[in-house]
């Protein structure tokens, strides 16, 4: 008889996000006809920009002509949007080969892939409260896994020690769900940590368009060393508003060996035995985006979801709660009010309030205590949330 993969009973019976939609759908039924605000998983609620619809219908186009029409794409990402990112790293001072970048649907597609290229003996260090698939991905694959604790006393970004060590290192900065964003220095000493110890950061870099700081770093290839210890997996999807399109791209150097295995070379040879490439019509939009007139395109929409933080921060500092984020990332993480779990704060504002945002202890045990806010949501449903709190927690 078959086995199936045993490790599945490791993992909790639903994802996060999956539970989450589950117990608002069910109250949605019991409550027909109420608006619900929706600040919990962070999908965007704005269009497409102008230049990338433009560059879908021309793409829908190819298609219908013999000459310009394509089949299967290259495995690794059409050409000119491997250039076209690639022109969009120099840009800030990060050289690239072309076939550095390669072309994924999505970062959350590419998380799990992506570990394909290490032995399922290697260790994998999640420093959280984290994204919870990069935890679910490794159980799955029935990897030992060491949880990093972060809290408040470190500002969330918590520094390497040797209780750290481990062979996969996971980073995400901006954090989602802390939206705590490492600088140069503390980034750097995780580079030197991963090179010192033959490990390799997975740096999940899906919300650097939110930063505005101008110090602090977008890529981890910004930094010294990381071209022999680091992979960046990067989205389209908070960037561009692409969660439903779905385009991405990661940067694996040529320079990162182990083993003497050169992991770029593996993963060409990994993608070109389990991927027929992305569709064409979605990387045409996707070019687009790396245009001035697509730059400036989804700038506009950062600044509407970045208002919508300004709105809900500034609820926040009216009513005195402890937050982190909001500034150069798209989520609030709020302490939960009167010492409340944040299982039992996420139930009050769904029933009270009519408010979903996501329970901190999702995160990981450390995140308990805490909750998250989406920033993506509507101008307007922000503003209704922002009052609601108001005036729910106004003494
Ligand atoms: C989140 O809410 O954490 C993200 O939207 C989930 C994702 O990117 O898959």
């Amino acid at each position: 008889m078959l086995t199936p993969n045993l490790h599945y009973r490791d993992l909790k019976d639903s994802y996060l996000f999956a539970g989450i939609a589950g117990r608002v759908r069910a109250f949605q039924e019991t409550h027909p006809g109420e608006k619900i605000l929706r600040l919990g998983i962070g999908d965007v609620s704005l269009p497409l920009c102008d230049a990338v619809i433009r560059a879908l219908h021309r793409a829908v186009d190819d298609q219908a002509v013999k000459e310009t029409f394509h089949g299967y794409m290259p495995e690794c990402g059409a050409p000119f949007l491997r250039k076209a990112v690639a022109a969009h790293y120099l840009e800030r001072g990060v050289n690239l080969d072309e076939d550095e970048v390669f072309v994924s649907s999505g970062a959350s597609d590419e998380l799990g892939d992506i570990l394909d290229l290490f032995s399922r003996d290697s260790s994998a260090l999640v420093i959280e409260p984290a994204y919870p698939a990069y935890v679910d991905a490794n159980l799955m694959a029935g990897r030992t896994i060491l949880h990093l604790p972060s809290g408040e006393e470190d500002g969330f970004l918590p520094r390497p020690s040797e209780a750290s060590r481990a062979d996969i290192l996971y980073i995400c900065s901006p954090n989602n769900p802390t939206g705590s964003v490492y600088d140069r220095e503390r980034l750097q000493k995780w580079v030197d940590f991963a090179n010192a110890n033959g490990s390799v950061i997975l740096f999940d870099a899906a919300y650097e368009a939110f930063i505005e700081d101008p110090d602090l770093p977008h890529s981890i290839f910004e930094l010294e060393g990381a071209r022999t210890c680091a992979i960046e997996i990067c989205s389209l999807s908070k960037t561009a508003g692409f969660t439903g399109t779905r385009l991405g791209y990661t940067i694996i150097p040529k320079t990162l060996e182990r083993c003497g295995m050169n992991l770029q070379a593996m993963w060409v040879r990994n993608r070109t035995t389990k991927t027929n490439g992305v569709s064409y019509i979605i990387q045409r939009g996707g070019e687009a985006v790396f245009t001035p007139e697509g730059q400036a395109g989804i700038r506009k929409n950062i600044r509407i979801y970045k208002n919508n933080a300004t709105i809900l921060m500034q609820a926040l500092d009216t009513l005195g709660f402890r937050y982190f984020g909001g500034r150069n990332a798209p989520y609030i993480w709020m302490k939960c009010p009167c010492g409340m779990d944040s299982w039992t704060f996420f139930d009050r504002l769904l029933t009270e309030d009519r408010i979903v945002g996501t329970p901190g202890a999702g995160f990981g045990a450390c995140g308990e205590g805490f909750f998250r806010f989406s920033m993506f949501g509507s101008p307007e449903d922000t503003k209704e949330a922002a009052e609601r709190l108001l005036k729910r927690y106004s003494k």
